[in-house]
């Protein structure tokens, strides 16, 4: 379980304080809510790292994840886009996801695998700009397979996608958090990516998070 308690946090400058508390178990999807500039981004940060609270503690299991740095978090983020570079190819840009000097042989093999589980065999050598949108997105879920952190933060990762494109991913991400057991956290405004794939929904009021 990722438990999230009384993370204190104020931007410079800004009057709100926050204080984030809640849960994300296992094998689902938790959804965070709230109108435009209510802190949605601002939690997901905290999570990742790349800001730090006042006080407050983030627990993954036994694990305390405010002392670590962001690249020792085990978590990845997934954002509305640009999270490829362009100028590689699709299987090096899922590489990426593998420990360094992982092997030739395993580094085929292992990207070979995680473009099936997304649905996109023999992708491997097409340079990444001249994917669409969807295959970008599903690119990236190939190369988060491959990090394989317990931890996936998703900040709007359906926006930029067409209904069908959207309604894919969507059950990819649900199939996919139910099959690697990872903690999923999406930030969405749309209800229906909402009531399709959260078990758990908070929506952010004043600074806090609630259940409904
Ligand atoms: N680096 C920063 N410095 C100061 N204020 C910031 C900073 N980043 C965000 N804010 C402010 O904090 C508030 C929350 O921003 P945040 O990006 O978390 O909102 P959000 O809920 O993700 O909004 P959106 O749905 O538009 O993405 C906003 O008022 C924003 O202006
Ligand atoms: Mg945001």
């Amino acid at each position: 379980m990722l438990r999230v308690e009384d993370l204190l946090f104020v931007h410079p400058g800004q009057p709100t304080e926050y204080s984030f508390s809640f849960i994300a178990e296992a094998g689902e999807v938790t959804a965070i809510s709230g109108p435009s500039g209510s802190g949605k981004s601002t939690l997901l940060d905290l999570i990742a790292g790349f800001l730090e609270p006042r006080s407050g503690r983030i627990t993954l299991d036994d694990i305390q994840l405010v002392p670590l740095q962001p690249e020792e978090r085990p978590i990845s983020l997934l954002l509305q886009s640009e999270s490829l570079f362009e100028h590689l190819s699709a299987g090096r840009n899922i590489a990426l996801g593998l420990p360094p000097r992982t092997s030739k042989d395993t580094t085929r093999q292992k990207v070979g695998q995680a473009l099936a589980e997304v649905g996109l065999s023999g992708v491997e050598h097409q340079i990444a700009a001249t994917l669409s949108g969807g295959q970008k997105q599903r690119v990236a879920l190939a190369r988060t397979l491959l990090r394989n952190r317990p931890v996936l933060l998703l900040d709007e990762p359906f926006s930029a996608l067409d209904d069908e494109t959207r309604q894919t991913i969507r059950d990819l991400v649900k199939t996919l958090t139910i099959r690697h057991r990872w903690h999923t956290i999406l930030v969405s405004h749309h209800a229906d990516d909402v009531e399709q794939l959260a078990q758990r929904r908070y929506r952010i009021e004043a600074g806090r998070l609630e259940l409904y």
